[in-house]
């Protein structure tokens, strides 16, 4: 049965799209500040930007890969950890109410990072055994911030709590395996894993968006759920949404859309450089699966720059 993926926005609410997405982010750094200075956080103040996120989502996908922020890059990881959460949750038809506390849930997952020296947080390796003890700490210190501050939070609590299991047992706190993990907590895992992946770090540029679904792949029945990964690839596709990728007659393109499950190398997308410069001037995605022998090659290798130079065109 063919099934219907993600519909971009190609209208003019386009820009403010993006707008939004971005306030998003620079409100919820703000709240972070208010945590790290140890000032009152509203305790429902998550409700706004879980609803903003809900009703949203599918349009905020595309800004995922390729948006850089500066120093926010905790509050962009966690609100791209809800998105794809969002999207991830209703792919595998979760009820409303696990999708409102994967929201709230992937929008705190990382609190407990907040109380992390950043010199630890930005050390790209070789961590003391001090440093380690921080990193194995903050899902506890997320779970104990959100029932102490926030109070009505207990099942969000619960399921930030199991965010860094593992499907074999090798994770932490608790090394639960496969199923005893909250669904929850098993989605986040794996949207934290990519939004982490496709983030630029101090210490490493961004992983594109196609080389950090083939890792999430790698991680099936070790790290995270199987059916979590296959459900994810088919939300968003190898070629990620949001993704460059080189076609075979020699264009580079941005995917902006996945008609159906069997359209992998054929998506919908906007043409961004190609030899026929006449091409340039309409950004009007085209569909690949109308253009006969024309379909993806590969991944672009400069994914990120040329991304950010689009969506700051438009
Ligand atoms: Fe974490």
């Amino acid at each position: 049965m063919i099934e219907l993926c993600y519909t971009l926005t190609d209208d003019l609410s386009y820009e403010e799209s993006y707008q939004n997405y971005l306030s998003l982010i620079s409100d919820l750094q703000a709240v972070f500040i208010k945590i790290i200075l140890n000032q009152f956080v509203v305790p429902d103040c998550m409700e706004g930007f879980a609803n903003k996120i809900y009703h949203n989502h599918k349009q905020f996908l595309e800004f995922i890969i390729g948006t850089k922020v500066k120093n926010q890059i905790q509050a962009k990881q966690a609100v791209d950890t809800a998105i794809l959460g969002t999207a991830l949750a209703q792919r595998m038809d979760l009820s409303l109410y696990s999708v409102s506390k994967i929201i709230e849930a992937a929008l705190l997952h990382d609190v407990g990072m907040l109380y992390v020296p950043k010199t630890v947080v930005n050390k790209p390796a070789n961590l003391g055994s001090q440093d380690l003890q921080y990193i194995l700490s903050h899902p506890l210190q997320t779970s104990r911030f959100i029932t102490k501050e926030l109070r009505c939070f207990d099942d969000v609590a619960a399921i930030t709590m199991q965010h860094h299991e593992a499907w074999n047992g090798t994770g932490y706190p608790h090394r639960l395996s496969g199923p005893e993990t909250f669904i929850e907590a098993r989605i986040i895992a794996v949207a934290d894993a990519f939004a982490a992946m496709i983030s630029e770090r101090p210490y490493r540029k961004p992983m594109p968006g196609h080389i950090a679904v083939q890792h999430l792949l790698s991680g099936i029945k070790t790290k995270f759920d199987p059916a979590v990964v296959k459900h994810f690839v088919q939300a968003i596709g190898m070629y990620p949404i949001g993704s460059l990728v080189e076609l075979t007659n020699g264009d580079t393109a941005r995917v902006v859309e996945y008609i159906t499950e069997a359209s992998g190398l054929k998506p919908r997308v906007r043409i961004i450089d190609s030899p026929r410069n006449d091409l340039l001037k309409d950004r009007t995605p085209v569909d690949l699966l109308d253009k006969k022998g024309i379909f993806v090659k590969k991944g672009s290798e400069n994914n990120q720059e040329i991304l950010m130079d689009l969506i700051h065109d438009l």
